[in-house]
Parts: C-alpha cells; structure tokens; sequence
C-alpha cells in the first residue's frame, strides 16, 4: 500500500469515484490519503456490498451507489479523480468499462488504477497468493459468477496504453514480508471457508482438490501479497 499513499498524499480529489467499491475497502484508503477531497462516491454492482459499504460508511462525504459500471448514471465529466482499485479482472466487459470510466472523468481529471498481477518473479509465497486467487476465481465461476484470473504485468500494461492518458506512471510494486508463514491466518480461514461451500456444490471435486492443495502449500510456504501495478495519469 506504500505506494499508493504516497500518490494519493499529492491529489486534490475534488468529486471522487471508488468503481468497483466492493465493501468499500478502497474508500477507507482514500479517506485516510488523498491530500483532500470534496466528496466520495463508491459504485458497486452487487446489493450485499453495496448495504455493507452504506453502513460502514454513513458519514455524508461518501455515497454508496449500486449501478452497473457499463451503464454510469453520471453525467459526462461529473468527476475530478476515478479509481479502481482490485477489480479489473472482476468485469465482463473491460473496454465498456474504461470507456464509461473516461466519460464521466473531466478533462485533466486523474485516474488511479491499482491490480494485482499474475506473472513476474514472484517469490513462492506471493504465487500463494496468486495460486488462491485463481482458486477463487474458479469456486465463483462454478456459482455463475463472472471472475476471471489476474492479468499479467504485459496485459495490464497493455490496458494502460489503451487509456490514452497524460503524464501516464506507472509503479510496479509489492510489500515485503519477513516471515510469510506467520501471515497467512485470514487466507487459510478463507480457504477452509470455500472448501466447505464446495463441498455443498455439484461438480466441485476438481476444486475441492486444488483447495486441499492450496491449504498445504499455504502451511508449507506461507503467502505475501502479490506484486502489483498502479496506473496513474490525467484524461486527455
Ligand atoms: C474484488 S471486488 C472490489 C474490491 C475493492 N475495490 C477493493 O479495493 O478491495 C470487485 C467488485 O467488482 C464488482 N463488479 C464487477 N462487475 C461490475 C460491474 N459491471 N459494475 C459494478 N460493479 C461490478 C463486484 O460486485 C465486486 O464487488
């Protein structure tokens, strides 16, 4: 999260959207960073995040909304900074998005990505990171969900580009752990959690295997979190 904090201690947010708010793990960051903001407003699809974030989040500079990122009802230029944060690989239709994104972004308004990538030389406790997420992605794919695995660094860079962006940086980075087998608690719940679900699932056994042996490699090896890019620039 250094880097991020760092970025965000220098933007004036003005009018801000949190896409893909989740339960509002980004806005929490936001509130805490940005040099300033007028007001906040998180997007989300799903009617259970949407009431977790509402709830966390009652003070009136936030806004909790549920609406599909492919269709904002914002009108055009409406903010001055867009961010998404861990989310890029949780959306059908990325290109509908992005341009959604940069319509409702004024003219020289920031945006602000940040996603976790798959690839690169990882040391064997972030690929545990990597190796759950693409668990996870499968146990939501299975429930009908639509999650696809994390892109890779060329992919995400590829992303970037098509954002056509000013003064585009782009920061390749990740939060060293001294001892990754000591801080794994919350994935190795999350794990035995999912395999649980699994078991009540037709056609699980696959995942259930793949489970099994994430929760050994998780006892073995430990995790980290996985590097990561953030993109940020200014609409063009
Ligand atoms: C990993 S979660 C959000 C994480 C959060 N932003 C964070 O930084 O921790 C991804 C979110 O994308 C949302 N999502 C996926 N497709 C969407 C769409 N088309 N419109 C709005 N939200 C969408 C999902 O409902 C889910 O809450």
């Amino acid at each position: 999260m250094n880097e991020i904090i760092k970025i965000l201690a220098k933007v004036e947010g003005g009018t801000v959207l949190d896409a893909a708010t989740g339960k509002g793990e980004f806005i929490a960051t936001l509130k805490q960073n940005l040099k300033s903001y007028v007001q906040i407003i998180g997007v989300d699809s799903s009617a259970r995040s949407v009431e977790f974030a509402e709830k966390l989040f009652p003070e009136n500079d936030v806004e909790i909304f549920r609406m599909n990122l492919e269709d904002l009802q914002f009108e055009d230029s409406y903010f001055d900074t867009v961010c998404i944060s861990n989310s890029l690989h949780h959306l059908e239709h990325l290109d509908v998005v992005i341009n959604e994104l940069l319509r409702v972004l004024k003219p020289g308004g920031f945006m602000l990505i940040t996603e976790m990538y798959s690839d690169g030389q990882q040391t064997p406790a972030q690929q545990s990171h990597i190796l759950m997420h693409h668990w996870i992605a499968g146990v939501d794919r299975l429930s009908g969900m639509y999650h696809q695995s994390t892109y890779t660094k060329a992919e995400l860079e590829q992303i970037a580009k098509k954002l056509l962006l000013k003064k585009t940086a782009i920061h390749d980075f990740y939060i060293p752990v001294d001892n990754p087998n000591k801080n794994c608690e919350t994935l190795l719940k999350n794990c035995r959690d999912t395999l649980k679900k699994l078991e009540t699932m037709p056609d699980s056994q696959l995942l259930i295997d793949e489970g099994n042996n994430l929760l050994k490699r998780l006892s073995e090896v430990g995790c980290a979190s996985a590097s990561r890019l953030i993109i940020a620039g200014y609409k063009n």
